[in-house]
Order: structure tokens, then sequence, then C-alpha cells
């Protein structure tokens, strides 16, 4: 684990979450921050949304628990990022996800990836930036070579992806709106 204090002046420490005490403890937060997060905030019902968080979090507890980080402020769960390292566009697991297919080219030379969100009072202070650098640092002893991410075309999220080190590599075209692929390398700083 280790410490720093964010712009509250508190102390935020970032844990794989294989290291944390069982998750039982984390899963309520976990999953608030998840869907607060979350650009979906509407669900035909129950199903639905269970669904949408098997999708964007669920699976990555179950199989990438090693590549699982979370931020924690006190007692409390300031965020996470949901990693995992096998190229997502040739691992089965994925394969219900339409815009790996489109980007496949791309994920072979950047097989990583990820989905990192910051608790609403908790963004702005270097978090996600922190979390982001501990993947990448693990990723780099485990001989990864590349790591990528896919959002929004608008998102606000942009400027904070290209500040640590990522470049667009990929329009991905979609009927409820355009999203982006955006990668680099983690064999160099
Ligand atoms: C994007 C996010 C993970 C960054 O974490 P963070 O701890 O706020 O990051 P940092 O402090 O290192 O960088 C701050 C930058 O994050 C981005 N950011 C901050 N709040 C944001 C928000 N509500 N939505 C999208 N991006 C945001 C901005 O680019 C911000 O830069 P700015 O302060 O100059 O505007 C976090 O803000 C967040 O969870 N946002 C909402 C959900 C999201 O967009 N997740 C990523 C999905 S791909």
């Amino acid at each position: 684990m280790t410490g720093d204090l964010d712009n509250a002046g508190l102390e935020t420490k970032i844990a794989r979450l294989a290291e944390m005490p069982p998750l039982a403890d984390f899963a309520d937060q976990l999953d608030e921050i998840f869907f607060t997060s979350s650009a979906t905030q509407n669900f035909a019902g129950e199903a639905a949304r269970s669904t949408f968080r098997e999708r964007w979090l669920g699976r990555y507890l179950d199989h990438d628990r090693e590549w699982f980080y979370v931020a924690v402020r006190g007692d409390r769960l300031a965020g996470y990022l949901a990693g995992a390292i096998e190229d997502p566009a040739r691992t089965a697991r994925f394969s219900d996800i339409d815009y790996f297919k489109v980007i496949a080219e791309e994920t072979a030379k950047y097989p990583a990836h990820f989905h990192v969100n910051v608790a609403e009072g908790a963004r702005s202070g270097g978090i996600g930036s922190r979390l982001i650098a501990t993947f990448i640092a693990d990723l780099r002893r485990a001989g990864v070579g590349g790591v990528h991410l896919v959002t929004g075309h608008n998102s606000r999220n942009i400027p904070f992806y290209l500040r640590n080190g990522f470049k667009l590599r990929k329009v991905i075209k979609g009927v409820a709106g355009d999203s982006v692929m955006l990668a680099r390398s983690v064999l160099q700083g």
C-alpha cells in the first residue's frame, strides 16, 4: 500500500484488492462508486442492472482480482481501477463486448485494459492518476507492453487520460454515440 495526502488533506492509500481485507467490507461502497460514476443511470429492471454490473465490474472482481486496485481514504473507499491484462479481443469472457472486435488490431499492441472510477467527492485530487500509475507499474514489472481504454468521444475524462500518457488510437462508431480508444506503451516512464 502506498499513501499520499489528497487536496482535502486526508491520506489516501492505493492498494491491490488482493492484499485488502475481505471484499465484503467494501462491496457496497464499490457498487455505489460504480453506479454513481456510470454514464448509464436508468435500467429496465433488476436483471438489466445486474447484467450491466457484471459486464463492467463483476467479471473483473471474479477473474482479474490481481489487477484490481482500490483507493482508501480513512475508512472509506475513494475509488477503484478494474484491470485485465489479456487481449480482450482474443479472450472469450469479453466476447460479448462488440467494440473489442473493432479495435482488435490495436489491442494486439496494447492488450491490457481497465475501468477507473473515483467517488464524486474525491475527484480532481489525483487519485485516478495514482490508480493508473500503480496499474502501469505492475504491468511493466509483468512485462505487459501496452494498455488501452475506451471512453465516450466527448467525455470530460479525455484530457485526464491524455495527461496520463494515453494517445487517441481509434474512433469507434456507435449507434448511441461514438467512442474512442486511447492507448499507451507501458515500457517507458
Ligand atoms: C475520470 C476519473 C477516474 C479521474 O479521476 P480523478 O481522481 O478525478 O483524476 P485526477 O485528479 O488525477 O484528474 C482530474 C481530471 O479527471 C477528469 N475528471 C474530473 N471529474 C470528472 C468527471 N466528473 N467526469 C469525467 N472526468 C472527470 C478531468 O479531466 C480532471 O481534470 P480537471 O480537474 O483539470 O478538470 C474521475 O474523475 C471519475 O471517476 N470521473 C467520473 C467517471 C469517469 O469518467 N470514469 C472513467 C470512465 S472511462
